[in-house]
């Protein structure tokens, strides 16, 4: 399986993935290949990217670390929820029921599922960005509860502040959220407001309440609402605020391009007790692999593969299978541990290198 942009489909590929659309139904189901009408129809609603099989992936099975099926409900659940406190002066006195019920699930999953490192699974529409960013910043943020040792009790109030985490903005006009280019001071002072419209909402749970109006503080004082700094912020909020960055780095929007997962998550790695807590800034990185599987990478030696796998704690050092030599000869593939091997990868083609490197694999698709 490997991410496509959307225009680079070509009929006959069949998707690894099912293609969700804005409520979390199913819009194209896994198995599927692609007709030229389903690739208009995928451009014109506006997905950016989806995941197809791939010949050179054979044996190499990726799989969401949560279930299709409690993805597609807690997107369900978010858009309820958001929907029904989007009416003027509404305040959710408790956090619903459905809404702690897809944390534990979500949590539950996580804790019982050996993977080695999270490969974010990305499949969205634009419209629907709140939604699903708002699973994946929960998957991220539960994570790194989980490396930092949380208790299953603490981890669903971590998932279900998580999941609420951007509640907010349903007070905020979508005419603002969703403006391509750069918002006037006026409009971000606006947006800003978000936290605080957060924790009114969700003023029944204190976690979730403080998580919402806290999100967006930074260790170095440099954040909002309050400003404040260091230890001072809570820190189940900064683990959501740290979720929230790579999720929304790693996302198309309507104003600019998705970063490449490994810059995303070095400028993580690299914000320690200056965006956040470096010990929970670590706690993240170790989950999260740089280089999710599928992606062709070129490794220091020049040779060229795909990656397989990640061990955990080593996000930067993935498992490759080697295709071309480093003359960018056809190899017989093995694969090898970059961790043990001693190398690193040097770099990641772009996609129209990808294409050059796969017509030399002689395969098209
Ligand atoms: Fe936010």
């Amino acid at each position: 399986m490997r991410k496509v942009p959307v225009n680079y489909l070509e009929p006959g590929m069949r998707l690894a993935r099912p293609v969700l659309g804005t409520g979390g139904e199913v819009y194209l189901a896994a198995g599927v290949t692609l007709s030229g009408k389903y690739i208009q129809r995928l451009e014109k609603i506006g997905f950016s990217s989806v995941h197809v099989e791939d010949r050179l992936l054979d044996g190499v099975f990726v799989q969401d670390v949560i279930s299709d099926k409690t993805r597609r409900d807690a997107i369900m659940q978010v858009r309820k929820s958001l929907t029904e406190w989007s009416r003027p002066g509404t305040k959710a006195l408790n956090v619903p029921q459905d809404i702690t019920l897809v944390a534990d699930a979500i949590v539950g999953e996580l804790l019982n599922n050996p993977f080695s490192s999270v490969n974010l699974v990305d499949i969205r529409t634009e419209g629907a960005y709140l939604f699903h960013h708002s699973v994946n910043v929960c998957v991220l943020a539960v994570l790194a509860g989980i490396n930092h040792g949380l208790q299953r009790e603490q981890l669903i109030n971590l998932g279900v502040g998580a999941l609420l985490h951007d509640a907010g903005k349903v007070r905020i006009p979508a005419e603002i959220l969703n403006r391509p280019g750069p918002l006037t001071a006026e409009e971000f002072d606006r947006v800003k407001l978000h936290c605080a419209y957060g924790r009114d909402i969700l003023g029944g749970n204190p976690t979730a309440s403080v998580i919402a109006y806290a999100h967006h503080e930074r260790y170095n004082g440099e954040g909002y609402p309050l400003g404040l700094k260091g230890r001072d912020i809570n820190y189940l909020a900064q683990m959501v605020g740290i979720a929230d960055i790579y999720d929304a780095l790693t996302s198309d929007r309507c104003y600019r391009k998705a970063h490449a997962p490994h810059d995303a998550l070095e400028l993580i790695a690299g914000s320690g007790n200056w965006w956040f807590d470096t010990r929970l800034v670590h706690n993240f990185v170790r989950c999260v692999a740089a280089y999710p599987t599928g992606t062709l990478v070129v490794l220091s030696t020049g040779e060229v593969g795909v990656v397989v796998d990640t061990p955990q704690a080593y996000p930067f050092f993935p498992n490759v299978r080697i295709l071309l030599n480093a003359q960018r000869r056809k190899v017989l593939p093995y694969t090898l541990s970059t961790v043990q091997e001693n190398l690193w990868v040097s770099r990641v083609p772009d996609d129209e290198e990808v294409q050059t490197i796969r017509q030399t694999l002689g395969e098209t698709f």
